[in-house]
């Protein structure tokens, strides 16, 4: 493969090797006419065009980026983009007034989706999920975490994590990185039995799932898996190796933020109900609060306390979420307008949380996440030079090309 060399490029992007937290998450580093090669993958250099090492163009492919925005890879650290089942008469019914925890405890929500997905073929998950990473790979997404959990028995959570595995092997668009969500919800076969569940997870899920996926993360929720059962869970799951996640407070305050900083995971994600006391466990103890405001938007639910978590020192990711109830939407132009319009991030925090903070939540951030010497080739070219066009031009794509692994995959 021919190294690719990007010229005239306006580089910005944050800088280091793990997430920024509080008020680093706005600086970022800005280089104006900058020169970038992506040699066998990875970024060799970037800076001044003067200084660069002697390239001969005819033994490169370039790109001339005429002063365009080149921004590290985005990073979408929390989706659940492996089911069958679409819900759209659950989405009308909520429309109609119905709330996300009615539908789900009339058997409907998780559950729907699982029976479907039960039923579904490795193959047809594969083919459906093909379609979801060339639209985020247009959207500039070259990494995206994906989480199981609408098996909810054996054979279908090993089948998901399986083609999320095949998924990751073929040469794609996007890096993949697996999570397993055994504890998304209680499958009928267990009902009113949550605590033998979660002991079945540990007993024969964890073990036998542990290469197949990087995280464990469990639907931390009242009336779910509250936090005992969480706790127990997580406590099993990292004895095994695995790193951990929450879906924490998202539909009322339970004491997940306080939780996942306890246990030191990597990530708490959702967080609309988040304590204060939530807030200052996470930031105390460097638990990254992955924040979606595509799902508080389609809930109707106010958005997540992105200030007070900066305030506080903690570091904020930004996800989609993209799944097939709460948020079926992998918009990262609709995400970005809403973390600047609605929560109140400026759009330098934002970029950190998509791509710097994104790599840390998937335990990545010595790979991917910015511009720098050493780092995988993942970059993002706007079509214009300047990034305040990426929440302006409102839910619309500025992504011109998106570069994964050195080539380029997308060409808007
Ligand atoms: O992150 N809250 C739990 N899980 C998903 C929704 C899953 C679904 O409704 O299918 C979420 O919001
Ligand atoms: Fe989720």
């Amino acid at each position: 493969m021919k190294p690719l060399v990007i010229e005239h490029a306006k580089v910005v992007t944050p800088m280091g090797r793990t997430a920024l937290k509080g008020d680093q998450m706005g600086k970022l580093n800005v280089i104006e006419d900058a020169t970038i090669v992506l040699t066998r993958g990875r970024i060799s250099y970037v800076g001044d065009a003067s200084k660069a090492t002697y390239y001969k163009k005819s033994k490169v492919n370039l790109i001339d980026a005429e002063g365009r925005v080149v921004l590290p890879g985005f990073v979408d650290s929390h989706t659940h983009m492996i089911f069958d089942g679409y819900r759209a008469g659950e989405f009308a019914m909520r429309l109609r007034g119905a709330t996300y925890m009615e539908i789900m405890n009339a058997g409907g929500g998780i559950r729907s989706s699982m029976n479907r997905t039960r039923e579904a073929s490795g193959k047809k998950m594969a083919a459906q999920a093909q379609i979801f990473i060339d639209k985020m790979s247009a959207m500039g997404v070259t990494t995206v975490e994906a989480k199981s959990g609408y098996g909810l028995d054996f054979e279908t959570e090993k089948r998901m994590l399986k083609v999320i595995n095949n998924l990751r092997k073929k040469k794609q668009k996007v890096d993949i990185v697996p999570t397993f969500l055994g504890a998304h919800a209680l499958p009928p076969e267990f009902q009113g039995r949550t605590s033998d569940y979660v002991d079945y997870l540990i007993r024969e899920a964890l073990p036998e799932f542990k290469d197949l996926a990087k995280f464990c993360d469990v639907f931390c929720e009242k009336d779910v898996f509250e936090l005992e059962d969480s706790r127990r869970l997580l406590e099993a799951a990292r004895k095994e190796g695995y790193e951990l996640k929450l879906h924490a407070d998202e539909i009322v305050t339970l004491g997940g933020g306080e939780l996942a900083g306890e246990l030191k995971a990597v990530s708490a994600d959702h967080l609309l109900h988040v304590s204060d006391a939530g807030i200052k466990s996470m930031a105390e103890n460097g638990t990254i609060a992955t924040l979606l405001p595509l799902t508080a938007f389609a809930l109707k639910e106010p958005y997540a306390p992105a200030r007070k978590f900066i305030e506080a020192g903690a570091a904020v990711a930004l996800a989609t979420d993209l799944n097939p109830g709460s948020c079926f939407s992998g918009s990262i132009p609709l995400m970005i307008a809403l973390a600047c319009i609605y929560m109140n991030m400026t759009i330098e925090e934002v970029i950190t949380a998509l791509t710097l903070n994104g790599a840390a939540a998937v335990g990545m951030a010595d790979e991917i996440g910015s511009i720098e010497v050493g780092k995988r080739g993942d970059l993002v070219m706007l079509d214009y030079d300047d990034y305040n066009m990426l929440p302006y031009y409102v839910g619309m794509n500025c992504v011109n090309t998106t570069i994964h692994d050195g080539r380029i995959v997308s060409n808007n």
